[in-house]
């Protein structure tokens, strides 16, 4: 059986394609909420339906389990979903959490997200559950999912909004900052280049590790099916500022109000 993923739009697709390195051999399905995206300018109500509904699309699709490849609806949906839903569900929270408890020499660690994702203060709560000594700094950063969606990650625009929105997280001495919406991994080059000493972690491509120790293999080789809910004309374009790599996805537009 399949491993389902979500994401409010094509981020996601940064964990998917680590989760595919890790288990080439599963077959996995990916849902991007591209007519409804974004989720972290909404509110808690809102994300939550739409969670619901992205999940319920991949219930139908018989995954096995959920990955929710998305910031934004895992700290707000991921225990809800855990409780409703009949297959295992994880989202990015508490595996890269793990990540940078383990990778901090100094203790200080930074966290940025969308607006939903830091206002939830559930990176805060998990860092602190692993260890209570733990200083951190939670920047939303809004402007950051615009600029990689109108493809603007490698101009001198995203070097000043990551550099001015990394300036707290820096003044707070962190040695490690969590990349906590999955946008976010784009601006990877822009963060090493704002703050050359902090150690980045991808919150999707942890999320990948975890849920790949707890699925295992598959047979020969893992197909990977897409379904939107806006047009998939230009899909594999975003896909690879995404991925890095021209991918021919197959890709089909469902009606996700149906679920
Ligand atoms: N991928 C979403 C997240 O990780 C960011 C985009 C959005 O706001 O929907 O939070």
């Amino acid at each position: 059986m399949p491993v389902g993923i979500f994401d409010s739009g094509l981020g996601g697709l940064c964990a998917l394609k680590e989760l595919h390195r890790i288990l080439p051999t599963t077959d996995l399905v990916y849902f991007g909420d591209t007519g409804r995206t974004p989720y972290g300018t909404r509110s808690a109500e809102t994300i939550m339906k739409y969670a619901a509904q992205d999940a319920r699309f991949l219930l139908c699709q018989n995954v096995s389990a959920i990955l929710i490849a998305c910031g934004t609806a895992s700290t707000v949906a991921l225990n809800a979903l855990k409780i409703s839903l009949p297959v295992p569900v994880f989202g990015v929270v508490s595996a890269a959490s793990r990540e940078a408890a383990a990778a901090t020499k100094n203790g200080k660690i930074g966290v940025m997200g969308t607006g939903a994702t830091i206002s939830s203060g559930v990176f805060e709560h998990e860092l602190k559950l692993i260890n209570g000594s733990l200083e951190v700094t939670s920047v939303a950063c809004p402007l950051l999912v615009p600029i990689v969606e109108y493809g603007f990650a490698e101009d001198e625009i995203a070097y000043l909004a990551v550099k001015r929105y990394l300036q707290p997280i820096v003044d707070a001495g962190a040695d490690t900052v969590i990349l906590g919406c999955t946008h976010f991994p784009i601006l990877k080059n822009m963060m090493k280049k704002a703050a050359p000493d902090i150690n980045f972690v991808d919150s999707g491509a942890a999320a990948a590790r975890q849920i790949a120790e707890a699925c295992g293999e598959g047979k020969e080789s893992g197909a990977i099916h897409c379904y939107v809910s806006d047009t998939p004309s230009n899909f594999n374009k975003t896909a690879k500022v995404f991925l890095g790599e021209e991918f021919d996805f197959d890709v089909e537009r469902v009606d996700i109000e149906k679920y």
